[in-house]
């Protein structure tokens, strides 16, 4: 039985995660930041037993150190690591270059760098440590997203935070190769998480689901089924890899 560790898994996509390596049997850590009842409710959904909760604010110092080591005291050891928290577009993180304050511009940057790349960044580190240190193979699966091809006009820290943190999950790729560990990422295009359902809901909606040729948007439970494959020992091999999950709605070269 593996222990899988998947950040920012209260609700959406990692709630989605979370319920897949479950389902699978693997032992669970949910770690959250503040929607506890949410993340208490992911954690009941979850089959078997032996799951954790976690709740941990990724922006602060050291945080990432004492979540690892908090979801290793509560699965026995982690296998696998899930980077999906994410500070993500919404109405308060919106910051459109021509219209921001030089203030609001700053703030939403050092929030997305720091839980997006930064805290993914730690969590890797001490994953990649407790692995090494046990001479065990394991995975990390960074979610990414499409908007680091396509761009993101009105949220361009969110485009470049997972620009890198694509560009950081190859450089691990071949980094923690000789340890038998892989490195893969999934972008997704738009996913409908609770997050998103206002904008599904209202005058944007046709549009967005138009922009896949599907005619609709993607699913938390698709998303989940890419990144459960991706950490099985059967896909090491395509370690290094950023798949595409977005309805052939952006096609990169
Ligand atoms: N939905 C989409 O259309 C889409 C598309 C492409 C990529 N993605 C990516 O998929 C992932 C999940 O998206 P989603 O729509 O499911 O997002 P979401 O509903 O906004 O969930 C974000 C998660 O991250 C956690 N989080 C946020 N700030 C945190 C912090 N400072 N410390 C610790 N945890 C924090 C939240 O915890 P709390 O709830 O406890 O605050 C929540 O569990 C993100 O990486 C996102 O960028 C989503």
């Amino acid at each position: 039985m593996r222990g899988v560790l998947v950040t920012g898994a209260s609700r959406g996509i990692g709630r989605a995660v979370a319920a897949a390596f479950a389902a699978a049997g693997d032992r669970v850590a949910v770690q959250y930041a503040s929607r506890r009842e949410d993340a208490e409710e992911t954690l009941r959904l979850l089959p078997g037993s032996g799951h954790a909760l976690i709740r941990s604010d990724l922006s602060e110092a050291g945080s990432a150190e004492r979540v690892v080591d908090e979801a290793v005291a509560g699965l026995g050891q982690v296998d696998v690591l899930v980077n999906n928290a994410a500070v993500a577009p919404s109405p308060a993180t919106h910051h459109p270059v021509a219209t921001v304050s030089l203030d609001a511009w700053r703030t939403v940057w050092r929030q997305m760098i720091d839980v997006n790349l930064l805290a993914a960044a730690d969590l890797t580190w001490a994953v990649a440590r407790h692995l090494i240190d046990r001479g065990s193979a394991g995975h990390v699966v960074n979610i990414g997203s499409r908007g680091a091809f396509r761009g993101e006009p009105e949220y361009p820290a969110y485009g470049a935070s997972k620009a890198a943190l694509h560009a950081f999950g190859q450089s691990m790729a071949v980094a923690l190769a000789p340890h038998g560990i892989s490195v893969t990422a999934v972008a997704p295009g738009f996913v409908a998480t609770e997050r998103q359902s206002s904008k599904l809901a209202g005058s944007q909606g046709d549009g967005l689901r138009g922009e896949s040729p599907f005619g609709r948007v993607g699913t938390p439970e698709e998303v989940a089924a890419a990144v459960r494959y991706l950490a099985a020992p059967e896909a090491t091999w395509a370690s290094g890899t950023i798949l595409d999950l977005n309805g052939a709605s952006h096609l990169r070269t």
